[in-house]
């Protein structure tokens, strides 16, 4: 079974319709041999600070430092007067990632290949995030998603657009929920110090719009992928491995007192642990487990390589392998789609759960989002 549409009319394999045009989502249809996927190779990391200014270096790097056995973190503190968020109404779209393109371009074509189209030497540019919505979706069966995309110079830049859902879902959340989502960023805080001689500071801001990320190059079957992911935090000891194999991602998730909760861990939050992870090539997530009045009391390291195996035990439980064909799959639809190699030229794919991928293109639209200084520099 073929899970890519045909686009002409006439004979079309059964289960996929002949008028969408579409990518079917059906998790049957990859379940085949896991794809070539490379280790991830970091090419660069920046950092943005406090005012979600650019930094083409690591100074917003932090050092994971191991909490006790009995931890007794209390992640509501500060909630309400030692809190920055960072403002998600304003988006950022690829531009941090298109800003380190510029500043590091020597380091991406190695190549001088004067007759070639791609300026880059890379089929796709996009965020870790954006990849980790690409992996879920055959799993996914509450939130779709919109991915803007544009071909410049050969290579095809991937960007997210809010949905409307997304978007009422935002402008209308709870005090509760509000709260919910500083819990992660306080635990981050009681367990990262600002260099490997110092301590956390639980007493201090937890400002969002710090963040360090990486830049990782890799390949996806013959997708040649470069993308940026924040990391939370990474090894303190100096003798760790070489990134991005130092790296910590850290996760708050509710205690567990039943099978049946240990369980759905398994199989709903360790699908998006794994996937997030599992694209930079980050080894190990720490989870901090909170309690009723959001204290963390322990805390569980799960190695990702471990993942595939852990999920064995639960019945009808995700794929790894589903994950990545999918994406495999999908980027070659979008690479079949976007012909077009001009940047103020969106193809718009868009997904809800129980339906196929499909697009729309628009020119000179609000859509369009590679800025004109990104433009001129690279054609320049
Ligand atoms: P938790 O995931 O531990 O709750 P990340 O884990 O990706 O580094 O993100 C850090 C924190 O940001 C999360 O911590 C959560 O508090 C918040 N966060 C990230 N993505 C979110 C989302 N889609 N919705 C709500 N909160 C989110
Ligand atoms: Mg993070
Ligand atoms: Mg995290």
């Amino acid at each position: 079974n073929h899970p890519h549409q045909q686009h002409q009319s006439g004979s079309t394999p059964g289960q996929i319709s002949p008028r969408s045009q579409g990518l079917s989502t059906r998790k049957e249809l990859y379940e085949r041999d896991f794809p070539v996927y490379k280790q991830p190779v970091e090419v660069g990391c920046f950092s943005l600070d406090s005012e979600r200014r650019f930094f083409n270096d690591s100074r917003q790097m932090r050092y994971y430092v191991e909490p006790d056995r009995n931890p007794n973190f209390d992640l509501r503190d500060g909630y309400k007067d030692r809190f920055i968020k960072r403002d998600d109404s304003v988006k950022e779209k690829l531009d941090h990632i298109l800003r380190w393109i510029v500043a590091n371009r020597s380091k991406l074509n190695s190549r001088v290949t004067p007759a070639s189209s791609c300026a880059l030497d890379v089929d796709f540019v996009t965020w870790r995030g954006h990849l980790t919505k690409l992996l879920t979706t055959p799993y996914e069966t509450r939130e779709g998603w919109l991915l803007a995309v544009t071909r410049f110079r050969g290579t095809l830049y991937i960007s997210e657009v809010e949905t409307e859902a997304a978007h009422r879902e935002r402008e209308n959340r709870t005090e509760r929920h509000e709260e919910m989502m500083y819990w992660g960023y306080k635990f981050e805080q009681y367990t990262c110090a600002d260099n490997i001689h110092s301590l956390p500071d639980p007493g201090g801001v937890v400002n969002t719009n710090e963040a360090f990320c990486t830049v990782v190059q890799t390949r996806l079957a013959d997708h040649r992928l470069l993308f940026s992911g924040e990391v939370d935090c990474r090894d303190k000891d100096p003798n760790a491995p070489a990134p991005p194999a130092c790296y910590v991602e850290l996760k708050t998730s509710a205690e567990i007192c039943t099978p049946k909760q240990r369980s759905n861990l398994h199989r709903f939050k360790l699908l998006k642990w794994w996937a997030q992870s599992f694209l930079p090539g980050v080894p190990r997530v720490v989870a901090g487990f909170r309690d009723h009045e959001g204290v963390v009391v322990s805390t569980e390291t799960f190695h990702i390589s471990k993942i595939s195996h852990l999920i064995k035990n639960e019945y009808n439980c995700w794929k790894p392998t589903v994950c990545m064909n999918f994406c495999c799959d999908f980027l070659s639809f979008v690479k079949h789609v976007a012909t077009e190699d001009n940047p103020s030229v969106v193809y718009l794919f868009s997904w809800e759960p129980h339906r196929d991928v499909t697009y729309s293109i628009h020119r000179d639209s609000h859509y369009s989002f590679l800025p004109h200084w990104y433009v001129e520099e690279i054609t320049s």
